[in-house]
């Protein structure tokens, strides 16, 4: 380990030094640590065969009667966002303790530890993990639990092959020409100004819930599948839930993401493209609010058998 690190900082040498990462480190912008590298650079897991993110083929998604309501404690309240933070890979908000899930197939309670979000390069080049039939949204905002069990250690949370449980939000650029909307966002991405650089934190001031964030979201509405963290060490860890209706956000603010937050300092790339690229098909099953829908043709077709009979 220790040559090959040596091997790694001689190569460095010769390159930019803000476009050369540390060794053992791992990015998405540059061919030496992107997404690519990790199944090698972080063979434990990243080569696994439960990875995510994967593409949710919802035609093969069978219904799940155990995949019941959610029960979100806490996701009402407005000192919820505690700190904002540029981790130099996404950016990052850490929840005040006492906000959990339930419910929805989960085994048991799981404590709600921060969010994050993943994008591409402004709203018009997509950048969620998951897709959907293929289809890639502007934006993904991923809502991190630990089994409460746990007690807030990470450690122990990913040795378990169901020790976390993320939500999956897709963002979708609002219709219209709308600017500023909804207000919820409007508050958080103002405060992306204060975290420009890596390692830069912010105390969010009060005022902005969950619910706000998750807004003309139905979360009886979702896909579950088993999966992993979907940044090294790619820990096969997580118990996914992915909701089928995106929030909706203007262009304006979608676009502050990719404009305004930097990967290292300043001088350095804007944070672009965060998204690991698709992982092999896992089986997904869908809650049993989600609605089965039949083709035109096949309701004519049962219309034409119904007449005949
Ligand atoms: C990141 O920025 C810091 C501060 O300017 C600098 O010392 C460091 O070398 C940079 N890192 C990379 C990988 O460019
Ligand atoms: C990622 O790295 C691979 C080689 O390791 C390269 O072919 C590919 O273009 C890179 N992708 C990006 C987005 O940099
Ligand atoms: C639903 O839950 C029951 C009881 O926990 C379990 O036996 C069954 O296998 C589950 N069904 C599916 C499809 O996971
Ligand atoms: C992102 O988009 C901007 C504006 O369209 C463009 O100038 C920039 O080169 C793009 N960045 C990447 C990494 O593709
Ligand atoms: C988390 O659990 C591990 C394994 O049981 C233990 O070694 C570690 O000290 C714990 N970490 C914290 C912060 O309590
Ligand atoms: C946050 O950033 C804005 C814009 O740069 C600035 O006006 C404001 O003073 C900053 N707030 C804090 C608390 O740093
Ligand atoms: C969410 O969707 C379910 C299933 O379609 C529906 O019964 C329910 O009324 C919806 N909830 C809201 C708040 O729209
Ligand atoms: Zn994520």
């Amino acid at each position: 380990m220790i040559f090959l690190g040596a091997i790694v900082l001689t190569v460095c040498a010769f390159i930019s030094r803000v476009d050369c990462a540390a060794a053992g480190d791992w990015c998405y912008h540059l061919p030496t640590c992107n997404d690519t590298t990790w199944p090698k650079t972080f063979a434990k897991y990243c080569d696994g065969s439960r990875q995510s993110p994967i593409n949710i083929n919802t035609q093969a998604a069978k219904k799940d009667s155990n995949l019941t309501e959610f029960t979100f404690i806490k996701f009402n309240s407005a000192t919820a966002l505690k700190t904002f933070e540029n981790t130099g890979k996404t950016v990052k908000v850490l929840l005040e303790s006492g906000i959990q899930i339930s419910g929805g197939g989960l085994s048991e309670v799981y404590d709600s530890l921060q969010f994050h979000l993943h994008w591409g390069n402004g709203s018009s080049i997509p950048g969620s993990e998951h897709t959907v039939d293929g289809k890639r949204y502007p934006m993904e905002m991923h809502i991190v639990n630990a089994k409460s069990s746990y007690n807030g250690n990470t450690t122990q949370a990913v040795g378990d092959s169901t020790g976390l449980a993320a939500l999956g939000f897709f963002i979708e650029e609002m219709s219209g020409s709308e600017t500023g909307k909804p207000e919820s966002w409007k508050k958080l991405t103002k405060y992306l100004a204060n975290i420009t650089t890596k390692g830069q934190t912010f105390t969010i001031p009060s005022g902005i819930s969950l619910d706000d964030l998750l807004v003309g979201v139905n979360r009886s509405i979702y896909y579950r599948y088993l999966g992993s963290l979907t940044t090294p060490a790619c820990n096969e860890a997580v118990v996914w839930t992915v909701f089928k209706e995106p929030i909706k956000v203007s262009k304006d603010l979608i676009d502050l993401f990719s404009t305004t937050v930097h990967i290292n300092d300043t001088s350095s790339p804007f944070m672009t493209d965060v998204f690991r690229n698709i992982q092999p098909d896992l089986t997904v099953t869908k809650s049993s609010a989600s609605t089965t829908c039949y083709s035109l043709g096949l309701m004519v077709l049962s219309l034409a058998l119904w007449k005949n009979y």
